[in-house]
């Protein structure tokens, strides 16, 4: 499970004058302000009719992700930076509002695997209907609808244009932000995945220095055989503070290999002059003797600068596995460095290996 702050776009749809949505909105994120604070939740207000969408007007179909237009590339890059959405929706005619409609029509990917929660407000059916047409439109976007919602009747809840202070809503809306940031958390891996992995359910997706926690544990569980085989503690991966490794996962191109959300796997690689210089292949402990280093190493190689023209790594000097690793995958000792303690292997890159 993720623990990175969920964005959560809050998108109100009415932009007729005088509409009453603008006000629901502004209820929603101030009674969800102090949760969203204990949440870790970014809550991100926007009214549709800001977003100055004319009826889609994109040639091209939006599972294309080929946008011709300015108003479709800056609302891509919005709903794209989100991890859920809380919509503020009224009911017009038993459904959703068109604005609505059209702002889901004008893309696809960038919706997939994202909560989305609603508020509705309506008359007597409290804007459900309106809810209920939607539901069925955004699960074909890969939306997932929460189960929780909140329906505000206008005559009993409204008051001078504004939202009367009520705990029930309160508790509501809560309830909503609270399963969304959940249900944002879990489906983070469907939508992180950018390369699939060896195996069902592995995935590729690179390292950034948000990711410093995961991959701080993941060394220091990892590393404790080196220590052992090479009988020393003086192993960097071992004692490194999450932010050091922050800083090396800005300048690396670092790759870690998931499944659900769980870190098993890392490498990291980057050019030093002609050559492509690789490093932390880890494997957690419980997941070893499955090829999965193997593969991590040839997903580095593949991905090495066309202007190198060799693959440089190192390992300890007694860490017989690792070293047996390599010479399988065609690397040869080099000579030695400064460091006693750490050997040397290097591989020529031949059109076979980066292929
Ligand atoms: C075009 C239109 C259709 C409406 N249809 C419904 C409806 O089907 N059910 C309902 O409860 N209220 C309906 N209403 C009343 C709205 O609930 C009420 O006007 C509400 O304030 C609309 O939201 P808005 O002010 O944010 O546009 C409708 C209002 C409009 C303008």
């Amino acid at each position: 499970m993720s623990t990175k702050t969920a964005r959560v776009l809050v998108l109100v749809c009415s932009s007729r004058p005088g509409a009453l949505g603008p006000a629901v909105g502004t209820w929603l994120t101030d009674t969800l302000a102090p949760r969203a604070g204990e949440l870790d939740a970014e809550l991100v207000h926007l009214a549709l009719g800001d977003l100055d969408l004319p009826f889609l007007d994109e040639e091209e179909h939006p599972s294309s992700g080929v946008y011709a237009h300015e108003h479709t590339r800056r609302w891509s890059a919005l709903v794209d930076a989100a991890d859920g959405f809380i919509v503020v929706t009224p009911e017009y005619n038993y459904g959703m509002p068109a604005t609505l409609k059209n702002a889901l029509d004008y893309l696809g990917r960038e919706w997939a695997w994202k909560p989305i929660g609603f508020v509705s407000y309506g008359n007597t059916s409290a804007g459900t209907r309106s809810v209920q047409h939607a539901k069925q439109v955004v699960t074909t976007l890969r939306l997932v609808p929460l189960g929780r919602t909140v329906a505000i009747r206008i005559s009993e809840a409204v008051e001078d244009g504004r939202i009367r202070p009520s705990a029930t809503l309160a508790s509501a809306a809560v309830g909503v932000l609270d399963e969304l940031v959940r249900v944002a958390h879990a489906l983070r891996p469907m939508r992180e995945a950018e390369l699939s992995g060896p195996l069902p359910g592995f995935y590729l997706r690179r390292l950034t220095p948000d990711d410093a926690p995961e991959v701080t544990v993941m060394q220091r569980c990892c590393w404790v055989d080196e220590a052992l085989a090479n009988d020393t503690l003086d192993i960097p991966a071992l004692h490194e503070s999450p932010e050091q490794t922050g800083e090396w996962l800005a300048t690396w191109d670092a790759m870690g290999l998931w499944r659900d959300g769980r870190l098993l796997g890392m490498v990291r690689a980057r050019r030093v002059g002609t050559d492509w210089h690789l490093g932390r292949l880890a494997v957690v402990p419980d997941l070893r003797g499955q090829g999965l280093g193997r593969w991590l190493l040839r997903t580095a190689e593949a991905a090495a600068d066309p202007t190198c023209h060799r693959v440089v790594l190192h390992t300890g000097t007694h860490s017989r596995q690792n070293i047996a690793l390599y010479q399988s995958e065609g690397y040869r000792p080099a000579p030695p460095t400064s460091d006693a303690e750490t050997t040397r292997l290097t591989k020529e890159i031949t059109q076979r290996n980066v292929a």
